[in-house]
């Protein structure tokens, strides 16, 4: 799998201060997203997600908190650009589904239309996606569909990556409570983009590292110990808890979803 590498754009300029390295001054692009009405724990959301996959060795695009000197009270996320490296990856967030496409299996998953451009990318990345899909049940994500990209063409380079965890955690509810209330149920979610195409060894393999996550690696990750947005301390607290309770339900949860999907 190559290095995901992010994008650098404009011109590097020297740093005021002398380097003993040459490091240069330079800027990455990013999307930046904030917090709005409609989803007031999205930072966060975003955030704890992105750090659990970074300790997960996920294939996620890495994102940091970003302020600007203008509004610096505002905390927002910033997802660093993953550049393409020069290939076609198949863009599941912009493509067309394929009209001239054999119709999906019958019962198969298949809302936006890209059941086999998925079906191509479990079989290229079996390891990979099964990471993804059973991370995806823990963090409580239904929105993968439109939320990954891919070399999917044999020919090029292995390039997988995912992004936009937005929706996931304490935004994958109603509202803070609501989705606490989702993430301590095992009834959630019920979809899975890549349900019915993934390995029983893969996905086996993740549901054993999420579980054998350390507790000080997982407090870390979620627990700032600062309100971020509209999440206070306590409320990262609980979410530590009821994500290590629902690691234990990730065994059932990959059976109903992933593997055995009615
Ligand atoms: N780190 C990244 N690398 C490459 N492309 C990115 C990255 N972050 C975002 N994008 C692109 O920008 C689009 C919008 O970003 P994102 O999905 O995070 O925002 P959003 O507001 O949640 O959008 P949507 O509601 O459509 O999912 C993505 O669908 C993707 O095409
Ligand atoms: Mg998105």
């Amino acid at each position: 799998m190559a290095i995901l590498s992010y994008l650098l754009v404009g011109d590097e300029s020297d740093l005021t201060q002398k380097s003993t390295t040459e490091a240069r001054l330079g800027q990455i692009q990013v999307a930046v997203k904030r917090d709005g009405d409609q989803n007031p724990t999205q930072v966060y959301s975003e955030l704890v997600s992105n750090r659990l996959a970074q300790f997960l060795g996920l294939p996620v695009a890495l994102g940091v908190a970003a302020r600007d000197s203008i509004n610096p009270e505002l905390s927002r996320f910033a997802s660093l650009w993953v550049a393409d490296h020069g290939t076609r990856i198949f863009d599941f967030t912009e493509a067309e589904p394929d009209p001239d496409a054999p119709p999906a299996p019958a019962g198969a998953y298949n809302e936006t239309g890209f059941y086999w451009e998925f079906k191509r990318l479990c079989d290229r990345y079996p390891m990979e996606a099964a990471q993804l899909a059973v991370f995806d049940l823990w963090i409580g994500n239904e929105d993968r569909d439109l939320n990954i990209k891919g070399q999917l063409d044999e020919s090029g380079p292995n390039i997988l990556f995912a992004l936009d965890q937005g929706n996931a955690l304490l935004s994958c509810g109603a509202d803070l409570k609501d989705s606490l209330g989702k993430l301590g149920s095992s009834g959630f979610p019920n979809i899975h983009p890549m349900m019915g195409m993934l390995g029983h060894f893969e996905c086996g393999e993740m549901v054993e590292r999420i579980n054998a996550l350390p507790d000080w690696a997982m407090l870390s990750a979620i627990v700032c110990g600062v309100q971020v947005g509209s999440v206070l301390p306590d409320n990262q607290y609980e979410l530590y808890e009821v994500l290590d309770e629902r690691r234990k339900l990730l065994r059932e949860l990959v059976q109903r979803v992933l593997l055995a999907p009615s």
